[in-house]
């Protein structure tokens, strides 16, 4: 009888944990984008002065094939059960705005008002909504910036360079990473004529709340990094 008990337990068990799985969102690790705002502003219009800090694209819930889950949506892709609107997402941030702007700031200039609130509502919608955290907003924003901020992060430490004139080989950039972090990021690159230059690092978390444990990134370049030939692989950082 008490083995019937027990077995009935399991079975209940193991069938709601497979019905929360099933519901929660599918992905497997979350990507933190860090972009260089001299790189992306290069022949962009962008807000001024422009940063001369990394500032924050993104965590981005990501498949192990490297494809991102975003968009939500109630129908095709229902990544998180019931998640709070990008208009609840703002109310939420709201104690943390300063912090924001500072780290999260959107640097195309636009005249719509508030655009980073547009460009954060954006990065909710795609991504926040589809994360562990889609009826959290507010921790989903403070965990990035948490990450986004921590000194161990820092991409300039991480790639053991600094802004200059003299390009670098992206392998050169990879390593550093890779021996400064332990793992393989991502590097996100912009192509102006034939000239590469430093766009983002991307750094790659084992699924986690918070996300704290790093894994190798599944490719270590974009395609615009990866349509130069290797050998011509030499990174501006303006
Ligand atoms: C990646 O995996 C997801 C989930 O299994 C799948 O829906 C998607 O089609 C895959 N994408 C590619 C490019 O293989
Ligand atoms: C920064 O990240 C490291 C590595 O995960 C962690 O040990 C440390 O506590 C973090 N620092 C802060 C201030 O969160």
């Amino acid at each position: 009888m008490v083995m019937k008990q027990l077995l009935l337990a399991f079975a209940a068990a193991v069938l709601s944990s497979s019905v929360v799985s099933a519901q929660g969102p599918y992905f497997d690790f979350y990507k933190l984008s860090l972009q260089w705002p001299a790189s992306v502003c290069l022949q962009a219009n962008c807000i001024t002065p422009v940063p001369r800090i990394f500032t924050i694209h993104g965590l981005w819930s990501t498949v192990k094939n490297d494809t991102r889950v975003y968009p939500y949506h109630p129908q095709n892709n229902n990544c998180y059960p019931g998640p709070k609107s990008a208009a609840d997402a703002m109310t939420a941030v709201a104690p943390i705005v300063p912090a924001l702007n500072a780290k999260w700031p959107t640097l195309l200039r636009s005249n719509r008002p508030n655009p980073n609130a547009v460009f954060w509502q954006i990065e909710w919608d795609h991504h926040g909504m589809c994360s562990d955290y889609g009826d959290d907003p507010l921790n989903y924003f403070t965990v990035t910036l948490n990450l986004a901020n921590n000194n161990t992060y820092d991409p300039f430490r991480v790639m053991g360079v600094q802004p200059s004139n003299t390009p670098h080989p992206i392998d050169t950039l990879l390593e550093n990473a890779k021996r400064n972090v332990g793992f393989y990021s991502q590097i996100s690159c912009r192509k102006i004529g034939q000239q590469l230059y430093l766009k983002e690092i991307r750094y790659c978390f084992k699924r986690g709340m918070p996300p704290t444990q790093l894994q190798n990134c599944p490719n270590e370049m974009d395609n615009v990094c990866t349509s130069v030939p290797p050998l011509q692989r030499n990174l501006m950082i303006p």
